[in-house]
């Protein structure tokens, strides 16, 4: 993929389903009784990885594109997989899953690509151990392919050492299948979109401060799930319409939920024009869109409790501090080091390229903004939020950017370049 600079984007764009929602409806729809509905389904790699594991294991899903009907088998209905369940690149699928499959009374394996493989799972492997669950990484390295032999979980009250929505994910999964009350204290909440649809699905989970709940041996109700557009995907074009002159972008139906909206704080805060219109908070997601123009942004802090409700829309915000004047500081991310690459040396990287001025630290980075930005070639170590952030940076940098594993934008964003496209019309 070969970008140029963009003179000004226009238009309405409709941004694919949220992926957060999209795994946690086909797993929580497999698990209920009845059909669920999904709507607006995220018909991205890492999605299809999951449908494809909840299929192997007896569920009948129809997916057409963003609609998808899942044949619920009830809490106790999963059946034996006959192959080791294969998760792809996604992070989301090995970590909830594996709360799942430690209270079947089956064993299995679950694996994915070389990113996967090293990403940390001792993260899980600890709490659900402390739950009785019988769970080990095969290689003894911490990490995936994990061998799972399912049985009778215990209740814990797990205090986490990370805020993770997997990892609290995971543990209240597993603590549908135990005896006696489960619950997760983060040290700064993460997303609650488990919570909510456990919630909406009938199960009883209570969230109080940073603490979440789960009472054992829920009947949920399968039901029609409205996904509404992943804030992590229109992320991109709130900075597309933020740096690109004469620009004006209106992002229809974006999931506002606040534990997932920290960047429009962020760029607000930066200076941003950027209004919420139409806030829709009818169902257990919100969501709104989002009218973005054309702005002179000025550098910001990013840290704390902030991070978890942004943290994959971290790449972007470098991006867009590199264009801002004035220091941008992000701190309290060492979690970027465990993404699909590691993001703070992969955004450093990129951007050094590109001619800023960027120091990576232990947990985030200064950039101090400003400087014009050059076209170069970016190395996305396959990770689509590389990709995707530093083909927005190529908009408004001097002449051509390439980006030579485009092709990974399919994990979460299968139709990003159409749509970019789009809106240059
Ligand atoms: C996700 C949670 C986040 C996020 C990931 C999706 C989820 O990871 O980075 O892309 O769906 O629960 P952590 O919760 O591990 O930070």
């Amino acid at each position: 993929m070969k970008i140029t600079r963009a003179k000004k984007l226009s238009g309405e764009l409709t941004v694919p389903g949220d992926k957060s929602i999209s795994h946690r409806a086909v797993m929580l729809g497999a698990l209920a009784e009845g059909v669920t509905e999904a709507e607006g389904f995220l018909a991205g790699a890492d999605c299809l990885s999951t449908i494809s594991c909840f299929r192997q294991m007896g569920i009948q899903i129809h997916q057409e594109g963003s609609r998808v009907l899942i044949q619920g088998a009830g809490l106790h209905g999963l059946k034996s997989p006959d192959n080791i369940l294969d998760a792809g690149n996604s992070g989301t699928t090995v970590r909830l899953m594996s709360g799942i499959l430690a209270g079947q009374p089956f064993s299995s394996m679950i694996t994915g690509d070389a990113s996967i493989q090293k990403r940390p799972m001792k993260r899980i492997i600890t709490p659900l151990t402390e739950m009785n669950a019988s769970i080990s990484s095969v290689k003894g390295n911490g990490c995936a392919p994990l061998k799972i032999q399912g049985q009778k979980l215990q209740g814990i009250h797990y205090l986490s050492p990370v805020a993770s929505a997997q990892v609290k994910s995971c543990i209240l999964l597993a603590g549908m299948y135990a005896k006696g009350n489960t619950s997760v204290t983060e040290p700064a909440l993460s997303r609650d979109h488990t919570e909510r649809m456990l919630r909406y699905l009938g199960a009883s989970v209570s969230s109080s401060g940073l603490t979440a709940s789960i009472e054992p041996e829920p009947r949920l109700s399968g039901k029609k799930i409205r996904i509404p557009g992943d804030i992590s995907s229109a992320a991109y074009f709130i900075a597309a319409g933020l740096l690109v002159p004469n620009s004006e972008i209106l992002l229809k139906n974006v999931g506002i939920n606040p534990t997932r909206s920290g960047m429009l704080k962020v760029c607000q805060a930066m200076g941003a024009d950027l209004t919420l219109l139409n806030e829709d908070h009818s169902g257990p997601e919100p969501m709104a869109d989002l009218l973005v123009r054309t702005s002179s942004l000025k550098g910001t802090v990013i840290e704390g409790s902030l991070i978890p409700t942004l943290i994959d829309e971290l790449p972007m915000l470098a991006v867009l501090g590199a264009f801002a004047q004035g220091t941008t500081v992000i701190r309290d991310a060492a979690e970027l080091k465990v993404k699909e690459s590691d993001r703070i040396a992969s955004v450093s990287e990129n951007l050094k390229r590109m001619g800023a001025d960027v120091t990576p630290t232990e947990d985030g980075m200064v950039i101090h903004g400003g400087k014009p930005l050059q076209g170069a070639v970016i190395e996305t170590g396959l990770d689509h939020r590389i990709a995707m952030s530093f083909s927005i940076a190529a908009l408004a940098a001097d002449g051509e950017t390439e980006i030579p594993d485009a092709d990974c934008v399919k994990i979460s964003y299968p139709e990003f370049y159409q749509d970019l496209h789009s809106l240059q019309a």
